[in-house]
């Protein structure tokens, strides 16, 4: 029997290419970011219906705050009126909310909104969105290592256990838009034996075929895990 997903449980999706979107449009970047949040609504509802129980999106990075301060506020206004405006949708798909990342030092306002919408959505079943704010791997590692030692045993399991993704399937799927061949400080430690997909595509032009393309070249890959 074959599924849309074909068995990947887990998809993380680094989202990139909002601002080159723009450009050839001759808009200003945060047109770019807007048209990124209709692709988001998209593609959670497209996953939904495809059977994918988790989808990661990489949404503001620790790094991202080396953006103009114009930019980074565009992009935390456009997160907050996302979170709002998309609240009866999660539930009308069924949405379950996460945020990963270091994402309490953000404004108390933001804070507040996520941990309503968490609340809000926490009963929620058919698909897990992620959303990585504030997130870098590297934080998350450290994080997790600090946890992990706090119990005074540092293992694989035990690191794994502490990840801001430990409620998670494991990782199945990373794809990356916008023709950008790198990982960003995302994801480091999931994507040990997920497999890789990168398009030219830029995030705004992202549909759900496209994400159907990425899920039918992953039935195609043989994983092997190190074995045969
Ligand atoms: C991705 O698009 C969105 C975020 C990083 C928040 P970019 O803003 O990085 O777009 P490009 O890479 O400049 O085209
Ligand atoms: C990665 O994209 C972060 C997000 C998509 C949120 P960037 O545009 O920040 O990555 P670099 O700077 O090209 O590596
Ligand atoms: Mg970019």
């Amino acid at each position: 029997m074959t599924t849309p997903n074909h068995g990947a449980r887990h998809v993380a999706i680094i989202m990139d290419g909002n601002g080159r979107w723009a450009k050839k449009r001759l808009l200003p970047r945060v047109a770019g970011h807007k048209a990124g949040v209709e692709a988001v609504r998209n593609i959670v509802r497209a996953a939904g219906d495809m059977g994918i129980e988790a989808m990661t999106l990489y949404a503001f990075s620790s790094e991202n705050w080396k953006r103009p301060e114009d930019e980074v506020n565009d992009l935390m206004g456009l997160m907050k009126r996302f979170i709002l405006s998309d609240l009866d949708e999660f539930a009308a798909n069924d949405v379950k909310l996460k945020v990963i990342g270091n994402w309490r030092a953000l404004a108390p306002d933001v804070v507040a909104l996520i941990e309503n919408a968490l609340e809000r959505t926490s009963g929620n079943k058919r698909t897990t969105l992620a959303v990585a704010l504030n997130y870098g791997a590297q934080d998350e590692l450290v994080r997790a290592a600090q946890a992990a030692a706090a119990t005074g045993e540092i293992s694989e399991a035990a690191i794994a256990a502490h990840l801001d993704t430990a409620d998670m399937p494991p990782l199945d799927l990373l794809i990356r838009t916008s023709g950008e061949v790198r990982l960003s400080n995302f994801l480091l430690w999931q994507s040990a034996y997920a497999e890789l997909y990168f398009t030219d595509i830029l995030w705004p032009d992202f549909k759900p075929a496209d994400l159907q393309a990425a899920l039918d070249h992953f039935a195609r890959r043989d994983r092997r895990y190190g074995g045969l």
